[in-house]
């Protein structure tokens, strides 16, 4: 054969070697009979690839290499393309046919509610039978809504920077560090009787800890009309205790100060642990403190456009990790915002 004759022929060889791999590449077959026939067009003894294997000895000497590992290549795909088109009926096969559509769904796991939200609920449900709805507001806030309506003397700590995280310092814009914010709004909007819970999220510049947080919850309740007296406040505060820790529960309140309360009291719970026997948990008083409250001061009302001599009101304000840690008995407050499953599975609400 002349040199020229045997380069034509393998040209010939690889341009057919190409097309057969490009026609491989595309190959479709849905059935495991097409799959068959597709094996043994290319790849049974009579096959196109053994076709072109059997050409190769003719292939001119130099030429042998390229063309060997190009058709070993060919005869490698081909293979292989092959053997996905089973492997790919074969799943469907078992995707399709094997459906029990009978069967139970794979179980779903279900989310449970976070413990702060449940005693948030747990609250506002049970101030919600004494007659208050609930109100809400911004956590950006600025300082009138925060401290200045709600009587905080210019110098008061709560206004440093230390115990505030502020935005901006003019304007003052901050984030609150009580809901007692809301009061506030509420009072500017609204003339009495107000009977209200604000339940929310507040922020103080604290360094965090198992007993401090940089924020945390608070729940409040305001009650403003004609005639409202303490002993409205102590019975509230009673079936609050009552309903929270149960009917055995004791309270005692104790003279306070907040500046937009006068009188002010804290209340103590008698310690739910050992029952007001002295434990470590109440370190051996027989009391945990749960709350503040007291009678919303006259200039509170007067800052908000509410008659003082007409009026009256109780507030009362709580931080919603304390009531949990009390009734769950959660020793470091930085679980709640770990987000740590093994913990919060451990929590079940009804709703
Ligand atoms: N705002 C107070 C605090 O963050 C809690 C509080 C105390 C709220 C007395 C009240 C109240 O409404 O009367 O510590």
């Amino acid at each position: 054969m002349y040199p020229f004759a045997r380069k034509k022929y393998n040209i010939h060889m690889i341009d057919k070697i190409n097309q057969l791999l490009a026609e491989i590449d595309s190959l479709k077959a849905g059935k495991a009979e097409e799959i068959e026939a597709l094996r043994i067009k290319y790849l049974s003894k009579k096959g196109e690839v053994s076709a072109l294997m059997n050409d190769f000895r003719n292939v001119a000497a130099d030429q042998k290499r390229e063309v060997g590992i190009r058709l070993n290549e060919l005869k490698e795909k081909a293979q292989e393309r092959i053997n996905q088109l089973k492997e790919s009926i074969e799943n469907n096969q078992s995707s399709d046919d094997n459906i029990d559509l009978t069967r139970t769904a794979a179980p779903v796991e279900l989310g449970t509610r976070h413990p702060i939200s449940i005693v948030k609920k747990e609250i506002c449900d049970i101030l919600r039978k004494l007659g208050f709805s609930i109100a809400e507001g911004p956590e950006i806030e600025d300082d009138w809504h925060v401290f200045s309506a709600l009587n905080f003397a210019d110098d008061h700590p709560a206004r440093d920077m230390q115990d505030t995280f502020f935005i901006s310092r003019s304007p003052e814009i901050l984030l609150r560090t009580h809901t007692s914010s809301v009061q506030t709004r509420v009072m500017e909007k609204q003339q009495p009787p107000i009977r209200i819970i604000c339940p929310g999220r507040v922020y103080r510049n604290e360094a965090i800890s198992y007993r401090a947080h940089c924020f945390f919850h608070q729940v409040e309740a305001l009650y403003i009309d004609k005639n409202v007296s303490f002993a409205d406040l102590k019975q509230a505060l009673l079936f609050l205790a009552k309903e929270l820790f149960g009917a055995d529960t004791k309270i005692r309140l104790r003279p306070s100060y907040f500046p937009f309360t006068e009188p002010s009291a804290e209340m103590d719970i008698s310690c739910n642990i050992c029952g007001g026997k002295g434990c470590p948990f109440c370190k051996h008083t027989g009391w945990v403190e749960i709350l503040g409250c007291g009678m919303v001061d006259p200039n509170v009302l007067e800052n908000c456009g509410i008659d003082s001599k007409v009026y009256t009101g109780y507030a009362l304000g709580m931080g919603v990790e304390r009531i949990t840690n009390l009734k769950y008995r959660v020793k470091d407050l930085r679980m709640f915002s770990e987000n740590d499953k093994r913990f919060l599975e451990q929590f079940e609400s009804a709703h």
